[in-house]
Parts: structure tokens; C-alpha cells; sequence
């Protein structure tokens, strides 16, 4: 066999951490152990029957759709995601040229990293964040700038704190909120004019990664950054179908934004692939002009789910908040297993007694002494997941 080492950006990375993750679950299935998986933010909740039946009518009567399809979208997605946008933040884009198809959100936020950066360009890039910021930076030769997102500062950066220096220096800024991992909310439109202020000073290409802003509790409604003046002028908005519709193995997004902003990735994606197949984005199109209760009603079985574990995870000394949408819960492990550090506790805690957390240190340094829990498992099996958590805590 010949001996070939990876490129040093490749090699410079870790596993992806739920490569490793679900590594040890397939450990714990072989040994036969009773896995409560509350690890990846992966939809538990099937996809609603309306998208599913288009995808099938689809895909057996319209054999055109079989193609290659456009890369850049189809015009009719394009434009039902005009229409959605603006139905949804008032917004006004122009589904021609200010949309682009997505293979999923991760995908276009790994390739905008290298449709923009060259070696040693910085980015600014929340700490905790959901490790493809941080990673596809890496991957594109970049180098990252962490904003510290601190409990105390409600899990938001502070732009005081980044260096003039850095901000000179910085290409892009990625935020998200609702955010993954730590299910912060940014409604203060102050936050988003002061992001965009300091992107404007500083020349720098302000990323908005909304994946979430469909999976709010109550009465809570989540911005679009197109919502505030200026933004066109430097932001782009990634979106996605995975957690709205519950279709995260479709494999299906967007980003939008000034045409000049989008072109680089447009381009690159142009010489890499062929787009989302047709089938699937005519099903996206149901789920943009269908009836939108679907994502109302699991909204609402998140936020059930979400109360059970924050009271049961209190009760137990980990420490949490109710939060105001998302589908995770980030929780402050007690003084003793801080300790050990998140990664230690999640693996043991996965050996030990089958239930899967996700470590905080896999989504930065500053997520440690915290882990996540998604909630993608019926709330039926919370009351043992809590039982088994305490005990370990007792015991550990
Ligand atoms: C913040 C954030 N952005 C993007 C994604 C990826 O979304 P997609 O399935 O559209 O690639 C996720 C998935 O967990 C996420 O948490």
C-alpha cells in the first residue's frame, strides 16, 4: 500500500465530533447497552406528509426531474423562497439573482469559507459555535478570531472586545442566533445594527446562519438580518429545511443575499456541483407554500420536551434555563464533573449508562464545563435519561 499523508489543513483537525460520537454509540448498540440518543440536533419528527407526497408524485411522474438539475436552484424555488421571505421577515429579495440553492446550510458555509478566504485571512467566529464555522474556516486556510459568547453576556459577542487590530485584518464575521449550541436568542434589534454597523466600518462580510429562526416557543418571533437597514450592503442569510420541515437527510437550503455577495459562492459551487435534484427542491417548494401549522405544532412539541428536561436537569444540580426556541438545551455540569472536563463526562457518561450528550468543548473552549442536549427524543424516555444522569452525577 502506498503511504500518503492528507493535506495539512485536513490533518490539522480533529475527527468531526460526532465522528467520534457516533463511533462510541456504535460501541454501546454492539454492546447491547439501551442508547438514549441526545447527541446530534438531528429531527426526530418525520417529515410532514404533504412534502413527502410531492417528493413521491414527483419523482415517479415527472421523469425530467431524473436531470441534472440547475445548480443555482430551479427559478420556481428561488422564487417560492422570495415569496416565503418576504410572507415570513417582510423582506424584499430578488429571487433571480439574490438566492442560491444550498446542499444544506453546512455545505454552503464550508464553501463560502473558500469561495472568500485566502491563507491567513481572519474570521470572526462565535465561541461555542456549531463547528463548521469554526472548521470550515480551517479548511479554507483561514484563521480564526474566537468572540467569547459568555453566559454572562447572554451568550452574545461583544464587538468592544475585538481588537482594532483584527477587526482590520477580518474578512468575514459568522453569527447565529437562535444559536447552536447555546439556544441564545439575539432579538434586541440593536444587536443586529450594531453587528452590521461594525461589519460596514471594517469591511468585513457579516454572515447570518438562521437555521433555527422557525423553532421558537410561545410568542417569540426570531429576526431575518434583512429586517434592519444597511444590511444588504454586507450580509448574507444562510437558511435551512432541516430543522424547519424536519428534513435535515433531504439535503436542501439557502443563502441569500446582493447578488455581489453571492457570486463568489455561485461560482465556486458551479465548478464543484450540480445543485439540489429537481424532486427534491419541487418537495422544498411544497414546503414553502404549504400550510405552515406543521412547524407551529413541532415548535410546540420542542418546547414541551424543553420544559421536562430544564426542570429534570435542575433538579439533578445541572444547571439551565427555559429557552425561547431551538431544539437543545445547554447545560452547566456540576462543580464536580467540571472538573473532568465535557468530553471525559460525555464519554463515560455514554459507556456507563447508554445516554449520549454532546461534549461543549466540541463547539469551542468556551463551551467547556457545559454539554448539550438535543431534544430529539420522545419526552417518554426523558424520566429514564434523568434517572440514569442523576446517579451518575451521585456516583461520578
Ligand atoms: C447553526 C447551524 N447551521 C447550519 C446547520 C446545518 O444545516 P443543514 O442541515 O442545512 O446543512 C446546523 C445543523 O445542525 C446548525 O446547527
Amino acid at each position: 500500500m502506498i503511504k500518503l499523508k492528507p493535506s495539512v489543513k485536513l490533518d490539522s483537525l480533529p475527527p468531526y465530533l460526532f465522528t467520534r460520537i457516533n463511533q462510541l454509540k456504535l460501541e454501546a448498540y454492539a454492546k447491547k447497552l439501551d442508547v438514549i440518543d441526545l447527541s446530534m440536533g438531528n429531527p426526530d419528527l418525520p417529515t410532514p406528509s404533504h412534502i413527502v407526497d410531492c417528493l413521491c408524485e414527483t419523482v415517479k411522474h415527472h421523469t425530467k426531474t431524473h436531470r441534472y438539475p440547475q445548480a443555482k436552484g430551479m427559478p420556481k424555488f428561488r422564487k417560492a423562497v422570495a415569496e416565503w421571505m418576504g410572507r415570513r421577515f417582510g423582506v424584499d429579495l430578488d429571487y433571480n439573482s439574490e438566492i442560491l440553492t444550498l446542499i444544506g446550510s453546512k455545505e454552503g458555509i464550508a464553501h463560502l469559507c473558500m469561495s472568500y478566504l485566502n491563507p491567513g485571512d481572519y474570521v470572526l467566529v462565535c465561541d461555542p459555535a456549531y463547528p463548521v464555522h469554526f472548521n470550515g474556516v480551517i479548511l479554507a486556510g483561514g484563521k480564526v478570531h474566537s468572540m467569547p459568547l459568555l453566559e454572562e453576556n447572554n451568550f452574545l459577542p461583544d464587538f468592544t472586545k475585538i481588537p482594532e487590530k483584527t477587526a482590520k485584518k477580518a474578512k468575514i464575521m459568522l453569527l447565529n442566533y437562535p444559536n447552536n449550541p447555546t439556544a441564545a436568542f439575539a432579538l434586541d434589534p440593536n444587536f443586529w445594527k450594531e453587528a452590521i454597523r461594525f461589519c460596514k466600518k471594517y469591511n468585513i462580510l457579516l454572515i447570518s446562519d438562521n437555521a433555527y429562526s422557525e423553532i421558537t416557543f410561545g410568542d417569540t418571533v426570531c429576526h431575518s438580518i434583512f429586517e434592519f437597514p444597511g444590511a444588504k450592503d454586507v450580509a448574507l442569510e444562510f437558511h435551512s429545511f432541516s430543522k424547519t420541515f424536519n428534513m435535515a437527510g433531504w439535503r436542501v437550503g439557502w443563502v441569500c443575499g446582493a447578488k455581489q455577495l453571492l457570486y463568489p459562492l455561485e461560482k465556486f459551487k458551479s465548478f464543484l456541483d450540480y445543485g439540489v435534484p429537481t424532486f427534491i427542491q419541487l418537495a422544498a417548494v411544497a414546503a414553502l407554500n404549504g400550510s405552515q401549522q406543521c412547524v407551529k405544532e413541532q415548535a410546540a412539541v420542542y418546547e414541551k420536551r424543553m420544559r421536562k428536561m430544564v426542570d429534570g436537569l435542575n433538579k439533578i444540580g445541572w444547571k439551565t434555563n427555559y429557552t425561547l426556541g431551538t431544539m437543545y438545551v445547554w447545560a452547566s455540569l456540576p462543580e464536580k464533573l467540571k472538573k473532568e472536563g465535557s468530553l471525559s463526562v460525555a464519554e463515560r457518561l455514554l459507556k456507563e449508562t447508554g445516554v449520549v450528550v454532546s461534549p461543549g468543548v466540541g463547539f469551542g473552549q468556551n463551551g467547556e464545563g457545559y454539554v448539550r442536549i438535543s431534544l430529539v427524543t420522545h419526552d417518554k424516555r426523558f424520566h429514564d435519561a434523568l434517572l440514569r444522569l442523576k446517579n451518575f452525577t451521585k456516583n461520578g
